[in-house]
């Protein structure tokens, strides 16, 4: 059984939800999966970048891939420009989907109402597609993401389920891997919005690779509510349940257990605990993610094994498809 998934590069440093939501499972799905996870440098330019910077967060962002556990000796670790045929099957792709299919895409509408329609590019336009494409060409049975990119599965399990109709049985379709406990973790200072790096407060964001202590200031600070009873309420505590969720992923208690725990104690108590086992897991994944970004030249190893043994798979199912859609072999 395959598993795909990807990340992008355009933030100096990965957040909590991304750990929580999605990085946490790439780990732990290497001990039962084929598995192969990129960096999508490619989906990063869907907005403006600066070369200089894309290239410095592209290396971090694998540093930190190699960091969290992702092991290059049993997963495909690769930046997704150095797989050619990611690009090649999403204009396939292209033209299997309807305009109207992809101006629904909730991301788009979003990320395109921020930069003004006019402005946004048409790569930001058909960025859903390109990353069916990804999971396609590897024929990935589970794609572990958070709760934000359901939609864009469902749009890539549509364009399989309609290829294999038009074309005869050629793709795998793909189930998303949500685990919902996880699926979506709130900014702390907006706890009805996801975290994200484009957040409208740097406080609502816990950036991995910040100093811890900022990190521990920012849960110390997190919006709670006027009650005083830690319980599990996303409804009516949706900022102390988004502490909790975080306390427990980390530190591997239950909900229930952590509930118990805290009967009788203040939302101070709670932040404190949090803010420590906050720093306690990010002090030496920072360690680890220096020593990794001591060796570039290593690193870049690394990354180019990984994309040799990814293309080796995409380009078995680019020929399929290729002739699948009448083009004329290369003889
Ligand atoms: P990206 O780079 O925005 O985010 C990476 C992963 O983090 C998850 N995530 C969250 N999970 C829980 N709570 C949050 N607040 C939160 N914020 C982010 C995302 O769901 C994602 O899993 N389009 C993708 C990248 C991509 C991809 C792919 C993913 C490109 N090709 C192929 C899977 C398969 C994206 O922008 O993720």
């Amino acid at each position: 059984m395959r598993v795909l998934s990807g990340i992008q590069p355009t933030a100096d440093s990965f957040h909590l939800g991304n750990y929580l939501g999605a990085l946490r499972q790439w780990v732990l799905l290497q001990e039962t999966h084929e598995t192969y996870y990129m960096v999508v440098d490619l989906h990063a330019i869907t907005v403006e970048q600066d070369p200089k910077v894309l290239r410095q967060r592209t290396r971090v962002s694998a540093a930190q891939l190699l960091a969290l556990g992702v092991d290059p000796d049993r997963s495909a670790l690769f930046v997704q420009s150095h797989v050619p045929e990611h690009a090649q099957l999403s204009w396939v792709l292209e033209c299997q989907t309807g305009f109207g299919e992809a101006s629904r895409m909730t991301q788009f509408k979003d990320k395109a109402a921020r930069q003004g329609t006019e402005h946004a590019s048409v790569g930001l336009f058909t960025y859903p597609i390109l990353q069916a494409a990804d999971i396609l060409v590897y024929q990935a049975n589970e794609v572990p993401v958070g709760e934000d990119q359901r939609q864009h599965l469902e749009l890539s399990r549509n364009l399989a389920q309609r290829f294999n109709r038009r074309y005869g049985k050629t793709f795998t379709v793909p189930e998303p891997h949500i685990v919902k406990d996880t699926a979506k973790i709130y900014d702390l200072q907006d706890p009805a919005a996801k975290m994200s790096k484009s957040a409208s407060s740097p406080n609502g964001l816990i950036e991995l690779l910040e100093d811890p202590k900022r990190s521990a200031k920012k849960i110390r600070s997190a919006v709670t509510d006027t009650g005083r009873e830690i319980a599990f309420d996303p409804e009516g505590k949706a900022g102390v349940s988004n502490l909790l969720t975080i306390h427990s992923a980390l530190s591997g208690q239950s909900i229930p257990e952590l509930e118990a725990a805290y009967e009788g104690k203040g939302y101070g108590d709670l932040k404190k605990d949090v803010a420590e086992v906050l720093v306690e897991f990010v002090t030496p994944f920072q360690d680890r993610v220096r020593s990794y970004l001591d060796d570039i030249a290593e690193l870049d190893k690394v990354l180019a094994r990984g994309a040799e043994r990814a293309r080796a798979v995409a380009a078995e199912t680019l020929s399929l498809v290729y002739d699948r859609i009448g083009f004329l072999p290369v003889v």
